[in-house]
């Protein structure tokens, strides 16, 4: 048997360790040959591959980013270097050429809907689920979050200390695009003040008179502020639009809009830290290490059981899958009334509701 292995979309850390583990345990466990398709579905197209073995994966487990590399805007179905022609046939060429029997993907719900096109071409393939957003459909956990999380808790630790040296405010914006998973975690880590997250649209008013209760007590305040969030009756802050992208827009900069609000309405100087891709960068923590080698596993265990057009998940603490088509295009928000939720409100935390 000979299996691909492909990362798709934005890198997130814990790639490499998943594909360490689906390497050694195809290798291991059924005698399998393992290619690593480079970039994404453009190695496809561009004929890049290269053979994984145990030497060639040894060490990845700590590693950041992936070393197949990847690419968050190529669809063979809809090449955008060809003028969005069909290019899936000299895909499926070269995974002719290559002889492979299976092709394991690794990436978000954009990634997964491009793989699941070639299982009706003939390419049988499993999904692992990757973002450090944890916005993903039919899993409780994706890998990469948990590192995010403890990037965004250690910035709010920092940015405490200096907040209080000078009495300031400090907003702390976070990546999550429209789902608040990782401002809330990291936010409740930090012990932030304030928690904003898209699912609850917030009062520029409440967020001041916050600040201003703590100013009265001789406080500086933390706010966390996720990307997606927005003020009630307000829109989205748009960093960039990236026109042939699958999904075009980038979130980015309603940290500085609501610097920007709360200036007037306080007497603390108010401050502004935009983590951005700090937050994918780096190694992963030791969860997500173990998390993804699960995943990894898990995935060689399905191309071995011949389970094709699977997804890993976790769901509870179990390794489980379920049908891409259940996933495909659907994500997963912070649920209003999530137990986080309720353990912010109930330790004091604003969520910006008037
Ligand atoms: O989905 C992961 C993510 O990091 C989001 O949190 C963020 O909005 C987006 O990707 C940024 O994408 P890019 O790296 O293309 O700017």
């Amino acid at each position: 048997m000979h299996v691909g292995i492909l990362t798709g979309g934005g890198d997130c850390p814990g790639l490499n360790a998943v594909i360490r583990a689906v390497t050694l345990a195809l290798i291991n466990e059924c005698g399998a040959r393992v290619s690593g398709i480079e970039r994404g579905f453009l190695g496809l197209l561009e004929r890049r591959s290269r053979p994984l073995d145990a030497d060639t994966v040894a060490g990845l487990v700590a590693e950041g980013g992936t070393i197949l590399g990847t690419h968050n805007r190529c669809d063979p179905f809809r090449y955008f270097g060809a003028n969005n022609a069909d290019c899936s046939a000299q895909a499926m060429a070269y995974v002719r050429e290559l002889g492979l029997d299976a092709l394991v993907v690794i990436g978000g719900d954009g990634t997964m809907a491009i793989a699941y096109r070639f299982m009706a071409l003939g390419l049988p393939m499993v999904g692992v689920p990757k973002t450090i957003d944890n916005d993903l459909f039919g899993t409780d956990r994706t890998f990469g979050f948990d590192s995010a999380v403890a990037v965004v808790s250690e910035s709010l630790d920092r940015l405490g200390t200096t907040a209080r040296s000078h009495g300031r405010v400090m907003v702390l914006e976070t990546m999550g695009r429209y789902a608040g998973w990782i401002a809330l975690e990291g936010g409740l880590a930090g012990s932030a003040d304030v928690i904003l997250l898209p699912e609850l649209p917030f009062s520029v008013d409440a967020v001041a008179a916050r600040c201003r209760e703590r100013e009265a007590r001789g406080l500086a305040t933390l706010v966390c502020i996720a990307e997606g969030a927005a003020a009630a009756g307000g829109h989205l802050t748009v960093e960039r639009t990236i026109s042939d992208s699958p999904e075009p827009i980038r979130l980015g900069g309603v940290g500085r809009w609501l610097q920007a609000q709360l200036e007037p309405l306080v007497q603390s100087e108010v401050r502004t830290t935009l983590l951005g891709h700090l937050q994918r960068g780096g190694s992963p923590t030791a969860y997500d290490r173990v998390l993804a080698t699960r995943f990894g596993v898990h995935a060689a265990h399905l191309v071995r059981d011949g389970r094709f057009g699977e997804m890993v998940a976790l769901q509870g603490d179990a390794c489980t899958s379920l049908s891409i088509t259940e996933v495909a295009g659907r994500t997963r928000k912070v649920p209003v009334d999530h137990a986080l939720v309720q353990a912010a409100r109930a330790t004091g935390v604003s969520l910006g509701q008037p």
